[in-house]
């Protein structure tokens, strides 16, 4: 029994499922134990039984520097001699909440949480509270968390591990006031609001989806949904945990048309610590208590090492180059990979924005949750292993992305490429 396989057993005896989050488990790719990791550096993984692995999962999103980059090692390690958690105000947060302040013309004023989940659960609160209204419209395939109010109809872990895609435990007066709708569909949000428009309090949207596999927005369907949600006085709640900071220094759903009230930011912007956020304009950031009367709060909100590596990461990422230099790298790699699989003769299609991507086991790129199901499985599982064998670790879900970040190097990206070639080519010879 090799390193991982041991812990496996041990997992198993006192963490449900043996993971602490499903997405990372390895039975909906028929697999048992799967990869426990030692240590990261860059673009790379080496696991407890000495392998080496050229990663572009990204911890889900969160890495965009690379691992142990030394701006964040020193600023963390500077933080963690001064202090871990004061359970009072630091300079840090005031820091960090005036760089995302500056560079996002939406956000007046934000509230620092610790995880996606928080930013968006604490977001929907507050749409509520400015509203009055209760129902939350979102869309099939988004995900948002695992606040009770979102895990309806959702993406990412929840659609890979299967049964609905709904969560059992959700009270069934929770969900009536959810509506889930198709993804990049107008007439169907017009419908809706037209039925129900003036019980509406927000839509929650990711406006490029990153949990049904990466699918985009047709032209002029952000600004559709901006238009038919502020005719009926409701909100629009843009959801970012993943594609901010990830695609542009800030947040894409403006440049796409959205026109959100509240923003919610996570992953990248804690640079691999807890780390998430919520803002808008100030009018409606002072209906949070302790000024106004929607309590949100948080022990670990804003937490001085968090901070400290997000306040690293916006440095890394505000250099000049960076965002052109990901988007350099995950076009090499998704042309690479998109080579390599007509080159074995294999059926996919990929959708990409700047560093991140999803390669589709289908002809044609989904537009939807629907279509991104439709899909060989069986032929993304081969893949996935395949490519595990040839030293390159993939989400282990067909509704992920890939990503690149800045700790790969133009090396690791053409390794990547051969390493698809290889894996493709022994599919043909299998099937
Ligand atoms: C778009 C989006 N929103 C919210 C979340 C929840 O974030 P977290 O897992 O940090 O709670 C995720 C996580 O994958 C996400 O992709």
């Amino acid at each position: 029994m090799n390193a991982s396989e041991e812990l496996w057993q041990r997992a198993q005896t006192v963490i449900a499922g043996g993971v602490n989050s499903p997405a990372r488990s390895f039975h909906p790719m028929g697999g048992d134990a799967p990869v426990f990791v030692k240590a990261a550096r860059g673009g790379r993984f080496e696991d407890v039984d000495g392998r080496s692995f050229i990663e572009f999962l990204a911890a889900f999103g969160p890495n965009v520097v690379g691992h142990g980059h030394p701006l964040v090692l020193e600023r963390v390690g500077r933080q963690l001699a001064e202090g871990t958690l004061f359970g009072a105000p630091c300079p840090g947060e005031v820091e960090f909440a005036e760089r995302l302040c500056a560079c996002i013309p939406e956000l007046g004023q934000v509230r620092l949480v610790s995880s996606g989940t928080e930013a968006v659960m604490s977001a929907i609160r507050l749409a509520r509270a400015a509203t009055g209204r209760d129902l939350i419209v979102k869309f099939d395939g988004n995900y948002h968390g695992h606040a009770d109010p979102v895990l309806v109809h959702t993406g990412s872990g929840a659609a890979t591990a299967g049964g609905g895609h709904d969560s059992e435990g959700v009270p069934s007066g929770v969900r009536k006031d959810v509506r889930s709708l198709p993804f990049n569909d107008l007439p169907a949000l017009e419908e809706l609001f037209a039925a129900e428009g003036g019980r509406i309090a927000a839509v929650l949207i990711e406006p490029i989806s990153g949990n049904m596999g990466v699918v985009g927005p047709v032209s002029g369907y952000l600004r559709g949904v901006s238009e038919i949600a502020h005719r009926h006085g409701a909100l629009v709640i843009d959801d970012e945990v993943i594609v901010g900071f990830r695609l542009r220094y800030g947040i894409i759903g403006p440049e796409l048309g959205l026109r959100p009230d509240l923003v919610c930011l996570g992953k990248a912007i804690g640079g691999g610590l807890a780390l998430g956020a919520y803002g808008g304009s100030r009018s409606l950031m002072s209906l949070v208590a302790p000024l106004g009367p929607m309590f949100q709060a948080g022990t670990l909100a804003g937490n001085p090492l968090s901070v400290a590596a997000g306040i690293a990461t916006l440095d890394i990422l505000a250099a000049p180059g960076v965002y052109p230099w990901l988007d350099a790298m995950g076009r090499r790699l998704a042309e690479g990979v998109t080579r390599a699989a007509q080159g074995a003769g294999v059926v996919t299609s990929l959708t990409r924005f700047g560093s991140m991507f999803t390669l589709f086991f289908r002809g044609v790129a989904p537009r939807n949750y629907a279509e991104a199901q439709d899909h060989d499985r069986e032929s993304f599982r081969r893949f996935f292993w395949a490519m595990l064998e040839e030293g390159v670790y993939l989400a282990p879900s067909p509704y992920e992305a890939w990503f690149v970040t800045l700790g790969h190097t133009e090396e690791d990206v053409s390794q990547g490429i051969r390493a698809a070639e290889r894996a493709f080519a022994r599919m043909r010879q299998l099937a």
